[in-house]
């Protein structure tokens, strides 16, 4: 069995998966060459959850359509190229942080004046993984590749030219809206060794949609040839917008040159350098540069070690063989020319978009110092708790265990997980406190390396304490830094009341969720705790009207006052009154949001009127036309009340398995793939999350989906014909298809787990999740009644 195993492995080693990724999916949204309503996805070159984010930073010129979340754009201006982004977050821009910009002239050039060298570019952009390149209108064309946290740059100048490179360390990704969720630049340095073939600094950020406290970031940038001209520069501060260009309305300043070093000193000075090339021979400047969240030394031996020559062609290869072993071939499926390319396209650049982000910052962490791993970039746990962590369980074992270590040390040193964390800081929080769901999630499934107790510990944080209110700009309330802003409602009345606090609805069934939680770890680790929170758990039947109607449906969650009474005149749970931080439910109407108990779908199948209700109630979200309720760029092209571009709902498609009505989850979520994602820049429907999207893709693909906060797997139907997953370390899940014969034969016909017939559609994790095993599923065009065992567990059952 080992050596099995083994050569499995070694057969696959070969495959150069990367192939297959196309890191374009998601770059555009519905209206050609914006990125406003797509994925506002990274592209550029990176390793898996590695600090470095290597990639071009963009400026759109429709601000009303702009989204300039991960640097780039289809078709925005080059501001320049930087080594730090985000993907897949909504919200404001963070990051676009430490950059380099290649200027063949410096005639018209105001260093302080980005607009006056910012570059349209021509021709179609090359990215693939480990790898981007993009031509400059200016003739520069330029190349780049990543380490874990360094970048190396190529660029090539037209023949004859001048050669400039700007080096401007007061640069961040704006938002074009402006608004509270701005970055801002607070101070910087730059140093020039003699001769200016290396350089030394760093650039002190903060804001962004998470309201960072200011982070500092070092650099080291090197280039191959000494530069013949290198001079620092030092200028007044000034905002990114151009409506506020100066702070005090006058005129664009001009910076002030000098030699070797420059400090932002007391009024946060913008600082940089700018260096010239006049070598006549080569028309080519390269640079390597290393970044470090501890010091420019360190970043200088991140540049040394990561990026060993200066041949990008090195690093690109080091970067896709990286990802191959450690991310593409754990999920192995046939590759040969009689395979459907656009589903190798769609899975393969789906793991992809998973591994972007969080960022693993072990032995990167300026705020204390100890042994335990350091991540960054949970932008946000609301969004990748639902089934990106519990894929990450079964194919990156070591890495979660190390994220879920830092979630716990952040609780440690800072007093409560994040929900959302950007910039070594906490922030925002959505909806719960959703660490709690992922630590629960974890337990469940027995994850070796944790402490449980100090876990524990965390989440009764979560579950008791009130934060302090920050009184941020997005809801002035109670927090939205970390914890749980409302339990000053959920804890006395049983609900969060609709006139006390914001998103009423979505919080109630969150922190329903969230207390499920504590209830699953309390088990082993607290045991009298148990009950108290199974019975908090189902405190959202406290706000479950029985008697609100709405198109023939009857029974929805819905918003109650402080006083113990319903408000519910004229209340249409299809609407949610823009889905944002101030409604009643938030990115999800109260209609979509009635169907998130994953914990007890017992008691919700008898709160809608029982299983035909049920089904009546599931069926009609799918048809077009029904929703009402306008989400914006949120819901862009979407028609039906299920909305498979946020989060809530991805669960919602396969809750006929608690039906026994396994074929219509098949048929419902398949449908949903097919129309919502592609192989095309607007790939996926909305903001990819961090890569929630895609792996809520993932799992369609393999046939499966994790019940989130349970050891349970709900059975689907695979795209793939034979799947081997390298899982729980060294372990192989096999899931084999036959019938896929042609597009409409994907109903199950029958399954055997582990060589059993099997006839309930769930399995358990320690079914085949452990030690691995088999899945053998037999599909045809039939859509075919094939379960008669017990629906899946409803493990939180209790009515109040
Ligand atoms: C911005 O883009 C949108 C969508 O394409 C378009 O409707 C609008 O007219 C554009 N605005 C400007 C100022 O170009
Ligand atoms: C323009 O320059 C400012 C100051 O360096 C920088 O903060 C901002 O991010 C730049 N704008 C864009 C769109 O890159
Ligand atoms: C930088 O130093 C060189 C050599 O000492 C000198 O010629 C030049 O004027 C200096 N430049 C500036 C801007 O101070
Ligand atoms: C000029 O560039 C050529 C080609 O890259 C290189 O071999 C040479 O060393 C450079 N000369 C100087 C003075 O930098
Ligand atoms: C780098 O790789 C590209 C594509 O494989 C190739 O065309 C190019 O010649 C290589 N360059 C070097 C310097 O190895
Ligand atoms: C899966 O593993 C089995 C057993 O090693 C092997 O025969 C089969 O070819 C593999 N399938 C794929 C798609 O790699
Ligand atoms: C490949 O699969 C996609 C759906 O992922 C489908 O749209 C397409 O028709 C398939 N192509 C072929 C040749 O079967
Ligand atoms: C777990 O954490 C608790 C509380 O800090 C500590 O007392 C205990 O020794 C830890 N257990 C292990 C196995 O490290
Ligand atoms: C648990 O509850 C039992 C019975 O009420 C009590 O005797 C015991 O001390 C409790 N244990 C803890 C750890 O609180
Ligand atoms: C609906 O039910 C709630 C809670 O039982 C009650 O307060 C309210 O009066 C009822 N409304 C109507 C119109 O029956
Ligand atoms: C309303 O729903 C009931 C089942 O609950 C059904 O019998 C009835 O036909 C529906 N009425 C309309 C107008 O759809
Ligand atoms: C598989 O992983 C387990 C747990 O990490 C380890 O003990 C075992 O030695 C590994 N086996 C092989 C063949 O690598």
């Amino acid at each position: 069995m080992a050596s099995a195993i083994l050569s499995a492995g070694l057969a696959v080693a070969q495959v150069d998966y990367s192939q297959y990724v196309s890191p374009l999916i998601g770059s555009e949204g519905p209206f050609p060459g914006l990125a406003f309503g797509g994925g506002d996805i990274f592209v550029g070159a990176a390793l898996p959850f590695g600090v470095a984010k290597v990639g071009i930073d963009t400026y759109e010129d429709n601000t009303t359509f702009s989204t300039l979340n991960g640097g780039y754009t289809p078709q925005g201006r080059v501001t320049a190229i930087s080594m730090m982004h985000e993907s897949g977050t909504g919200g404001a821009p963070k990051y676009g942080i430490v950059p380099q910009m290649p200027l063949s002239t410096l005639e018209g050039v105001d260093v302080l004046d980005n607009t006056t060298y910012w570059q349209q570019r021509v021709g179609e952009d090359t990215a693939r993984v480990g790898y981007f390149a993009t031509q400059l209108e200016s003739g520069v064309g330029v190349q780049l590749s990543a380490g874990t946290h360094s970048g190396i740059m190529e660029y090539d100048f037209p023949a004859g030219g001048e050669k400039h490179v700007l080096v401007d360390l007061s640069h961040y990704l704006p938002s074009e809206t402006g608004g509270s969720g701005n970055q801002a630049y607070v101070a910087g340095a730059i140093d020039l060794q003699p001769g200016g073939k290396v350089y030394t600094g760093y650039t002190t950020v903060g804001g962004g949609w998470g309201e960072s406290a200011p982070m500092t970031v070092y650099v080291c940038g090197e280039f191959e040839q000494a530069p013949d001209q290198a001079n620092t520069f030092s200028g007044r501060l000034t905002d990114p917008i151009q409506r506020y260009h100066t702070w005090s309305n006058g005129p664009v300043p001009q910076a002030v040159f000098s030699n070797l070093s420059e400090v932002s000193g007391p009024l946060n000075n913008r600082v940089g350098a700018l260096f010239t090339w006049s070598n006549a021979s080569s028309s080519t400047v390269r640079s390597r540069v290393g970044i470090s969240l501890i010091s420019a030394d360190k970043a200088c031996d991140f540049k040394n070690k990561e990026i060993g020559s200066w041949n990008l062609n090195n690093t690109v290869n080091a970067a896709v063989q990286k990802w191959n072993t450690d991310v593409f071939s754990k999920i192995q499926v046939p590759t040969d020319s009689s395979q459907n390319r656009t589903n190798l396209v769609l899975l393969y650049s789906s793991l992809y978009f998973m591994h972007l982000m969080p960022s693993d910052r072990t032995g990167e962490n300026p705020l204390w110092s100890n042994d335990e791993p350091s991540w960054d970039d949970f932008y946000t746990l609301w969004d990748i708790f639902r089934c990106t962590t519990s894929l990450y369980h079964l194919i990156q074992p070591e890495r979660y265990v190390s994220m879920i270590q830092a979630l716990i040390d952040i609780w440690r040193w800072e007093g409560f997980m994040p929900d959302g964390r950007s910039g070594n800081y906490n922030g925002l929080v959505q909806g719960g406190s959703n660490a709690d769901n992922v630590l629960a999630d974890a337990y469940v499934k027995k994850l070796a390396g944790i402490n449980w107790t100090e876990a524990y510990q965390a989440m009764l944080k979560d579950a008791e304490v009130v934060p302090y209110n920050t009184f941020s700009f997005t809801d002035f309330t109670a927090s939205v830094k970390e914890g749980r802003g409302a339990l000053y409602d959920w804890i006395p009345l049983g609900y969060v009341s609709s006139d006390r606090s914001t998103r009423a609805v979505s919080r109630s069934v969150e922190y329903a969720l969230n207390d499920f939680s504590l209830s699953q770890v309390a088990r082993g680790v607290a045991p009298n705790d148990t009950q108290k929170y199974l019975r908090r758990s189902a405190q959202w039947q406290n706000i479950w009207a029985h008697n609100v109607t709405h198109k023939n449906f009857t029974g929805f969650l819905a918003p109650r006052l402080s006083s113990g009474a319903f408000n519910i005149s004229g209340y249409n749970p299809a609407l949610c009154g823009g889905c944002e931080w101030s409604a009643i439910s938030y990115e999800g109407t109260p209609f979509e949001y009635s169907f998130t108990i994953p914990h007890d779908m017992q008691t919700l199948i008898h709160f809608m009127g029982g299983p035909a209700e049920f089904e009546r109630r599931l069926d009609y979200i799918f048809m077009p036309n029904t929703s009402e309720q306008n989400l914006g760029a949120n819901g862009a092209g979407i028609t039906t009340l299920i909305n498979i571009g946020n989060e809530p709902d991805f669960a919602t498609p396969y809750e006929y398995n608690y039906l026994n009505k396994q074929y219509k989850s098949v048929q419902q979520s398949r449908s949903l793939a097919n129309t919502y994602f592609h192989d095309a820049p607007y790939g996926v429907p909305g903001n990819s999350d961090a890569g929630a999207l895609n792996s809520w893709l993932i799992w369609q693909m393999l046939g499966l989906y994790p019940v989130v906060t349970q050891p349970v797997y709900l059975i689907e139907s695979p795209w793939f014909s034979d799947i081997n997953m390298t899982i729980n370390g060294n372990a192989t899940l096999r899931i084999t298809a036959t019938g896929l014969d042609n597009a409409n034969s994907y109903y199950v016909q029958s399954v055997k787990v582990n060589g059993q017939q099997w006839n309930q559609n769930w399995l358990e994790h320690s079914d085949v999740m452990v030690s691995g095993g088999t899945i053998e599923y037999e599909l045809g065009s039939e859509s075919k009644l094939w379960e008669s065992g017990d629906v899946p567990p409803s493990p939180g059952h209790l009515v109040l």
